[in-house]
C-alpha cells in the first residue's frame, strides 16, 4: 500500500444532538469530554487508575495503575478482582437483585427473563459443575453454543473460577473448533445439541464431535438441550447440562483473581498463518468494557438495550455481556435471524420490549433497506432514544436510512471503531456531545490516543489517508496472541516501531473527526467480520483437484464486501459441479462465515516476474472494473485478458 491512500468520499453534513438528550447524557458537553480526553492524555496513570477504583469492586486494592511501555503495558498491578463479581454479585446487594439482567428471546418464540438474582444463582451452579468436572483457575474451556442465556452463564461461570473461555461462533466448522480447541489446549468443551436459525436447527453437537477426533486436550463435553434434537451422547465424555446442574449448591464464591488473570481468548483472522488468539485480562478489559458502554451507549438503569451482535463475536463479548452487565444494565439477547419467521422480527422485538438503545451492524441495516421500509413501519420504534453501528464503515446512505427510518431523526448514531484486539470501542461519537457526519466514526473516546501516519511514522495532516495508528496503551488492549508472543508483537507493533497498528487505513479530516477507508491488508470484512483472504486459500489448496488459487473481496451489496475465488485446477477448465464441490469444501474447512460468492477458474493467475500473485489486478476483476494502475511488472499479459473474458 502507498503512504497516501486516496479518499474519494465526501461527507458535509452534520447532526449535533438534541439539548434534551445532551442535558441527561452522561457526558453531556464538549469541554466535559475535552477535560476528560486532555486528561488521560496527559496522565493516563491517574484518569484510568480514578476510574478503576470508582467503578470496579475490588478484592485487594491495585499499587500501580501502570507499569511498563506499550506493548507490554501491565494494568492495575497487585489488584485483585473477578469479572464475574463486577457483573453479577455486586449487584444482587442492591435493588437491583430483582433487575432483569438478561431479556431473552428465542427464535421459535419462546421467551425468558432472568434477574440479577437469578443469574448469581444459575452462574455459582455453573461454576460448581466446572469445578466438579476438574476445571481449575487458569484452564481454557471452548465455548460453541447457540445465542441463549446459558452461553452468558457458562462465560460468567467460567470467569467466576478464572477459567479462561474461547467462544467460537457457530458458524465455525469441525476443523475449525479442533484448530482452535488444540491451540488454546482446552480441557472441556460446552455446547448444546443444537440452535435455531430461521426455521432450522444448527447441529452443533454433530460439529463438536467431529471436532473431538482432533482434539486430544478436551476431556469431557458439557452439552445443554436447547432443540431437542438427536444426539449421541458418550459415557464418561458427555454429560447433560441440566443432569449436572440437578441438586447443585448455588453457593460458590468468585475466585479472587489478578487483575492480569486471562479472562478470554477470541480468535480472529490476521493475513498470514492460522487465527490468532487474541487474549484479553480481566481488570482492564472489565474498566474498558464499563466505562465504554456508558459514555458511548449512555447506558441508564432504566433503559432497554439490545446488541443485535452475536456472542461469537467480540461485539458479544464486550457490549452484549461483559460491558452492559458491569453497569447493571438490562441487556436484550435474541436468539435467532433478523427475517424469521419475516422481515419484521427485529422491529417486532424492539416494540415488545420497549427497546431504547439498539446497537448492530452496516450489513445488516443495508438488509433492512433491502427488505423496505413497510417492515419498519409496522411496528412502533419510538421507545428508541440511541441507535448504534460497528463492524465496518457505514455508507452514508445507510447511515441517513438508518437515522430517518428507525431513528426517526429522534436518535444520535453512534459509529463505533474498534476491533477484537482493542477489546472495547475506541473512537464513537459520543451521543450527547458529538455533531455526527455520516460515515465517520468521528473522535477518539478519553483514553484514546490515535494519529494517522506514514509507514515510516510521520503524523499525516488533515485530509490525507495513512495508517491509522494507536500511541498510547489503553487498559482494554490485548495482552498477547495466545501461546505466541513473538507474532503478536510482529503482527501489531513492527510495522511502525513504538505504535500499535492493527491494519486500518483512514483520515483526519479538518475538524479532527477520523474516516475508516478499510483495511489495508489481506483481509477483508464480510458481513462486518474479518477473515482472512489466506485462509480460504489455503483450504482451497488442500482440495485435491487445485493447483493455486487466490482469493480476493468484491464490492457486495450487502455483505460489505464478498469473497471471490480464482481457481486453477490440476486438470480440467472447472465445472459447476466442481465449483459447487470447492464452495463445500471450504465451508467444511473453515464454516459457513467462509462461503465464497464467486469461484472464477483459471488456467493461470496474473502474476509478477517473480512469481508473486497481483490480487489488486485480481480485484479489479473481481469488481468489475478496468484496472488503472501499473502492469508492466505482469509475468505474462495475456493471462489478464483471458480471465476478463471468461468473466463475461
Ligand atoms: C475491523 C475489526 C469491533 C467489533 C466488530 C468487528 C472494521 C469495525 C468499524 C467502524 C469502520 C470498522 C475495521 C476493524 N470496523 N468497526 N465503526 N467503522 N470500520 O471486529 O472482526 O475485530 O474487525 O472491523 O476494519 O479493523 P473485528
Amino acid at each position: 500500500m502507498s503512504d497516501n491512500i486516496e479518499s474519494v468520499l465526501h461527507e458535509d453534513r452534520k447532526f449535533p444532538p438534541s439539548p434534551e438528550f445532551s442535558a441527561a447524557a452522561h457526558i453531556s458537553s464538549e469541554e466535559q469530554y475535552l477535560d476528560m480526553w486532555n486528561r488521560a492524555k496527559d496522565d493516563p496513570a491517574g484518569f484510568w487508575g480514578g476510574l478503576a477504583r470508582e467503578n470496579i469492586d475490588w478484592f485487594q486494592d491495585f499499587e500501580a495503575t501502570m507499569e511498563g511501555e506499550m506493548p507490554e503495558t501491565k494494568w492495575f498491578v497487585g489488584g485483585k478482582t473477578n469479572a464475574c463479581y463486577n457483573c453479577v454479585d455486586r449487584h444482587v446487594t442492591t435493588w437491583r437483585k430483582n433487575k432483569a439482567a438478561i431479556i431473552w428471546e428465542g427464535e421459535p418464540g419462546d421467551q425468558r427473563v432472568l434477574t440479577y438474582g437469578d443469574l448469581h444463582r444459575e452462574v455459582s451452579k455453573f461454576a460448581n459443575v466446572l469445578k466438579k468436572l476438574g476445571v481449575e483457575t487458569g484452564d481454557r474451556v471452548t465455548l460453541y453454543m447457540p445465542m441463549v442465556p446459558e452461553l452468558a452463564i457458562a462465560m460468567l461461570a467460567c470467569a467466576r473460577i478464572g477459567a479462561t473461555h474461547s467462544i467460537i461462533f457457530g458458524g465455525f466448522s469441525a476443523d475449525a473448533i479442533a484448530d482452535r480447541n488444540n491451540d488454546a489446549e482446552a480441557k472441556l468443551v460446552i455446547t448444546a445439541d443444537g440452535g435455531w436459525r430461521r426455521g432450522k436447527e444448527v447441529p452443533l453437537k454433530k460439529t463438536v464431535d467431529e471436532s473431538m477426533e482432533r482434539s486430544p486436550t478436551v476431556e469431557k463435553v458439557v452439552v445443554l438441550k436447547r432443540t431437542g434434537g438427536d444426539v449421541s451422547m458418550i459415557p464418561d465424555r458427555d454429560y447433560w447440562w441440566h443432569d449436572l446442574m440437578e441438586g447443585e449448591s448455588a453457593d460458590c464464591p468468585a475466585t479472587e483473581l489478578d487483575s492480569e488473570h486471562p479472562l478470554f481468548i477470541l480468535y480472529t483472522s490476521g493475513s498470514t498463518g492460522k487465527p490468532k488468539g487474541v487474549l484479553h485480562t480481566t481488570a482492564g478489559y472489565l474498566l474498558g468494557t464499563t466505562m465504554t458502554s456508558r459514555w458511548v451507549f449512555d447506558l441508564k438503569d432504566e433503559d432497554t438495550y439490545w446488541c443485535t451482535a452475536d456472542i461469537g463475536w467480540v461485539t458479544g463479548h464486550s457490549y452484549i455481556v461483559y460491558g452492559p452487565l458491569s453497569n447493571g444494565a438490562t441487556t436484550v439477547m435474541y436468539e435467532g435471524g433478523p427475517n424469521w419467521p419475516d422481515e419484521g422480527r427485529f422491529w417486532e422485538i424492539v416494540e415488545k420490549y420497549k427497546v431504547n438503545i439498539f446497537y448492530t451492524a452496516p450489513t445488516a441495516i443495508r438488509a433492512f433497506i433491502k427488505w423496505g421500509d413497510e417492515w419498519p413501519n409496522k411496528y412502533d420504534l419510538s421507545s428508541l432514544r440511541l441507535l448504534g453501528t460497528v463492524g465496518e464503515p457505514i455508507n452514508p446512505e445507510a447511515w441517513m436510512w438508518y437515522h430517518k427510518v428507525i431513528g426517526g431523526e429522534n436518535c444520535p448514531i453512534v459509529d463505533t471503531w474498534w476491533q477484537t484486539e482493542t477489546g472495547g470501542i475506541m473512537m464513537s461519537p459520543l451521543p450527547g456531545v458529538t455533531a455526527t457526519k455520516p460515515g465517520s466514526c468521528t473522535t477518539p473516546l478519553p483514553g484514546v490516543v490515535p494519529d494517522i501516519q506514514t509507514e515510516t511514522g510521520e503524523s499525516l495532516g488533515a485530509n490525507q489517508g495513512g495508517l491509522l495508528v494507536m500511541t498510547q496503551p489503553w487498559p482494554h488492549m490485548l495482552r498477547t496472541l495466545y501461546g505466541d508472543h513473538d507474532r503478536f508483537l510482529d503482527v501489531y507493533f513492527s510495522r511502525i516501531p513504538g505504535r500499535y497498528f492493527a491494519g486500518d487505513g483512514a483520515r483526519r479530516d479538518e475538524d479532527g473527526y477520523y474516516w475508516i477507508m478499510g483495511r489495508v491488508d489481506d483481509v477483508i470484512n464480510v458481513s462486518g467480520h474479518r477473515l482472512s483472504t489466506m485462509e480460504v486459500e489455503s483450504a482451497l489448496a488442500a482440495h485435491d483437484d487445485v493447483a493455486e488459487a487466490a482469493v480476493v473481496g468484491f464490492p457486495h451489496d450487502l455483505k460489505g464486501e464478498g469473497i471471490c475465488c480464482f481457481v486453477t485446477l490440476k486438470k480440467g477448465d472447472g465445472s459447476e459441479e466442481m465449483e459447487k464441490e470447492l464452495i463445500a469444501h471450504v465451508r467444511k474447512q473453515i464454516g459457513v462465515v467462509a462461503t465464497p460468492d464467486k469461484i472464477k477458474f483459471a488456467a493461470a493467475l496474473p502474476k509478477t516476474r517473480s512469481g508473486k500473485i497481483m490480487r489488486r489486478l485480481l480485484r479489479d476483476i473481481a469488481a468489475g472494473r478496468e484496472s488503472a494502475g501499473d502492469q508492466t511488472t505482469l509475468e505474462d499479459v495475456s493471462v489478464l485478458d483471458k480471465l476478463r473474458a471468461s468473466d463475461e
